[in-house]
């Protein structure tokens, strides 16, 4: 049976596919033709056209925070993704994986599900992304000593404190790199009078957003002048860059030192010991390890592959479903492996 695994996420799915690995890896959107209805792209190539699409065209992003925002558009998209790595049988339905934010609602997950629906699916079994992640990444979580693991993501920040294989405690932000593109976007409108487009924002962080100052290089941005109504391109010094996202990013700080606080002492010795692990796209900020560190005292460092390793994980789980029971089992039950819709 081709099985997959999935882990959707607010800017990008990945799919792995039992026993060939991940065959997916694209941007979470999908373009509508509106004068026809129809479907013309998906992926990267519907996420190419955001902020540049004539009227006819609309390319919407199915999830935000982390959870589905547009029911339709994210059948659509789960359906068509599908499709494109395996194929339909409809003897053999698809038992999938996915992964979804710790804390999510079991209404949330619903739609999860729903959105997943069809005649093809037999069985939806949900993984905590933190955990996924912790397995994707190699992560010894299994034994009685605490493991803590940060999940910033496009739309959240999943922080979870792990130890026997489970969540001890964990708490989800509705915060990830794109609030931080959006503040970006917002400082530049409210104090230089400048409007910068989503995808402007995003692509200038990565390269010289910085959540700790360490280098001081200015950066070039192009944008539209609100007062005379004319592109620019200008420069902006990196303490300005990291004035304009520093509030989300104390969110995230202020997050981590509220789950410390929470810790039973012998799990705080482990995560002394151990350190913090960080995944997911939004991590890979500069100097945010350092942040962390400066705040928490705590060493912090990466797993190896930030951005697959919730989809690693949970394409682990699926090629051993016996050996990882004691995950799907230990979810809520409201969100616990539920059968065919
Ligand atoms: N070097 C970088 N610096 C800052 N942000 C980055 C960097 N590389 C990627 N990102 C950001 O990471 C995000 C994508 O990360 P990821 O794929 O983990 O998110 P996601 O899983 O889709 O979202 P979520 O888990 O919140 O639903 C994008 O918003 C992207 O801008
Ligand atoms: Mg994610």
């Amino acid at each position: 049976m081709a099985d997959i695994a999935i882990d959707l996420g607010t800017a990008n799915t990945l799919i792995h596919v039992k026993g060939k690995g991940l065959v997916f890896d694209e941007a979470t959107a999908i373009a509508y033709d509106e004068t026809t209805n129809s479907v013309i792209a998906i992926g990267d190539a519907a996420a190419d056209m955001i902020g540049r699409t004539p009227p006819s065209i609309r390319v919407v992003r199915p999830l935000s925070t982390g959870v589905v925002s547009d029911f339709g558009a994210a059948r659509n998209f789960l359906q068509l993704a599908i499709r494109q790595v395996v194929r339909y049988n409809r003897f053999s339905p698809l038992r999938v994986v996915v992964g979804v934010p710790s804390r999510i609602s079991g209404a949330e997950f619903k739609t999860f599900q729903d959105a997943l629906d069809s005649s093809r699916i037999a069985k939806v079994y949900a993984v905590q992304e933190p955990v996924a992640a912790a397995i994707g990444a190699d992560l010894n979580f299994s034994m009685p000593r605490g493991c803590l693991i940060i999940d910033v993501g496009a739309g959240t920040t999943d922080l979870a404190m792990l130890s026997l294989g489970r969540v001890v405690d964990s708490r989800s932000l509705r915060i990830g790199a794109e609030a931080l593109s959006s503040a970006f976007a917002n400082y530049l409108k409210n104090t230089r009078r400048i409007n910068i487009g989503d995808k402007t924002a995003e692509e200038f962080l990565q390269t010289y957003g910085q959540a700790l100052i360490t280098d001081k290089i200015p950066g070039k941005i192009l944008g539209v002048d609100m007062k005379l109504g004319l592109p620019v391109e200008f420069e902006i010094e990196a303490e300005e860059v990291h004035t304009a996202i520093k509030e989300p990013i104390s969110l995230i700080v202020a997050e981590l030192r509220r789950i410390l606080d929470s810790v039973p002492p012998d799990l705080a010795a482990d995560i002394l010991r151990e350190g913090i692990h960080l995944t997911g796209g939004g991590s890979l900020l500069r100097g945010l390890p350092e942040l962390l560190h400066e705040q928490t005292g705590l060493t912090c460092h990466h797993v190896d592959d930030p951005l697959k390793a919730v989809v690693l994980g949970c394409g682990r789980i699926l090629e051993d479903m016996d050996a990882f029971k004691f995950v799907l089992e230990s979810m809520p039950d409201e969100i616990k492996s539920s059968g065919a819709i």
